[in-house]
């Protein structure tokens, strides 16, 4: 132990043991750019729309007046009344929510990855657990364990589709195996539209999920934050997304145990503006996350220019229309590399920025027959040509292999992406 590693908590170690920041701070330093930085990393790992970041750029620069309200403390961290009263009309007209969202049903934080943690904090005890289909959105861990210390309870799928109503069983055996091992479970996270698959869930499933949740007591956190990255994809497995608000689920599950999460990251390709909101009707859960939400406070420059964007509803049409329409063509675009070079991916894709791609072919097995093993071999074969993937195992994949691969982007990176990837496994065209 260092003299230094001595001078700081317990818990202090532990959570520096989580850090991204070996992994990611030599990858964001260094981003591939066509003209200024073309010896860089191309990034085809993290979720971004990198194709509308240009639209947001430009609505701000002609949009945004501040005045010296906006560089106080403002109303709070909560989220302005503005910023609601926008949010809830937003959702109103998205969303098509059964009951109709207000303002105050809503409460603002520095983006989903906050929300998730202060959500943690206030429904579960220290060791309380979450249940998370796999592969999942790998951040999940940190959000609910680092600091809320609530544990992920992955659920196997073990060959059934996730997505079909089938899977409830598997959710249920995770859930009584995670008890019978001393893990109170205490909530169930759907993401839908799901990451890393990129497919909607059936409302028969919701369903089923609910009823899961109403018979075990479990809250049900819906994170939507892709809601509106959903475009028309022929093929026949796709599933139109539908929002946890949109029909009456009462029947299903308590509307105390019912709370749904969403953001600027992904739809509004505004990810560094650091702002999400979560709607929930239970007002103890509420009440518990605002008397924290200072430790996750989006100021009141960002929570003002998402309140103008939400307010501009004709940009805003336009905006979805063409950011679904340049996600579809994106989407085939990728599909099509992948077929020519004989690349599996995962049916029934027709949400987010991603595909699920089975690299397992390129796994060198001869000379590391242990599969987690091969697979970093793979990936430092991606790092020597620097090209970026999310790799399965941190995605919690069933099957070692699998990596997702982010297609929102500009041709060119598109292009110079794939070239690196393939000259790094060794693909050719068939
Ligand atoms: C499913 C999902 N939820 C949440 C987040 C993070 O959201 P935020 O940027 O609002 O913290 C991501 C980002 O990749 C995501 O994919």
């Amino acid at each position: 132990m260092s003299g230094m590693e001595g001078t700081i908590s317990e818990r202090g170690r532990a959570i520096a043991q989580t850090s991204l920041k070996a992994r990611l701070q030599p990858l964001l330093s260094d981003l591939y750019d066509a003209r200024d930085n073309p010896g860089g990393i191309v990034d085809m790992g993290t979720a971004e729309n990198h194709i509308m970041t240009k639209d947001v750029s430009d609505f701000a620069n002609r949009k945004i007046r501040t005045s010296s309200k906006t560089f106080t403390y403002g109303e709070g961290p909560w989220g302005s009344k503005r910023l609601r009263i926008a949010m809830a009309d937003h959702m109103n007209k998205y969303f098509h929510p059964v009951s109709t969202v207000q303002p105050e049903d809503l409460v603002f934080a520095n983006g989903i990855t906050s929300l998730c943690e202060l959500f943690g904090y206030a429904m579960g005890e220290e060791g309380d657990g979450i249940l998370i289909s796999r592969p999942c959105y790998q951040a999940f861990i940190a959000d609910f364990g680092a600091k809320a210390k609530i544990k992920c309870v992955f659920v196997p799928s073990d060959g059934i589709d996730q997505f079909s109503a089938e899977i409830v069983e598997a959710y249920e055996t995770a859930l009584l195996r995670a008890r019978a091992e001393g893990t109170n479970v205490r909530a169930l996270l759907l993401c839908n539209p799901h990451n890393p698959l990129g497919r909607c869930y059936p409302l028969e499933t919701i369903k089923a999920l609910m009823q899961l949740c109403q018979k075990h007591r479990l809250h049900l956190l819906s994170d939507e934050v892709y809601a509106l990255s959903v475009f028309d994809n022929s093929d026949p497995a796709a599933v139109q997304f539908t929002s946890v608000l949109s029909f009456d689920s009462t029947p299903y599950i308590s509307p105390n145990y019912l709370h749904v999460v969403y953001g600027f990251s992904k739809d509004f390709a505004a990810g560094g503006l650091r702002l999400g909101c979560i709607y929930s009707r239970n007002t103890a859960l509420m009440d518990t996350i605002s008397a924290i939400t200072q430790f996750s406070w989006s100021g009141p420059l960002n929570q003002l220019f998402a309140a103008e964007m939400l307010e501009d509803t004709e940009w805003l049409d336009e905006f979805f229309t063409k950011s679904q329409s340049v996600l579809k063509e994106r989407n085939e675009k990728c599909r099509t590399v992948l077929e020519e070079y004989g690349i599996e991916y995962a049916h029934g894709a027709n949400a987010g920025f991603f595909l699920w791609i089975n690299l397992r072919p390129y796994l060198d097995l001869s000379t590391h027959p242990d599969e987690k093993q091969a697979e970093n071999a793979l990936v430092a074969k991606m790092e020597k040509e620097k090209i970026y993937l999310t790799q399965g195992t941190l995605l919690q994949t069933e099957q070692i292999g699998w990596f997702r691969i982010i297609y929102a982007q500009e041709d060119e990176v598109l292009e110079e992406g794939f070239r690196r990837l393939f000259l790094a496994i060794g693909a050719e065209k068939i």
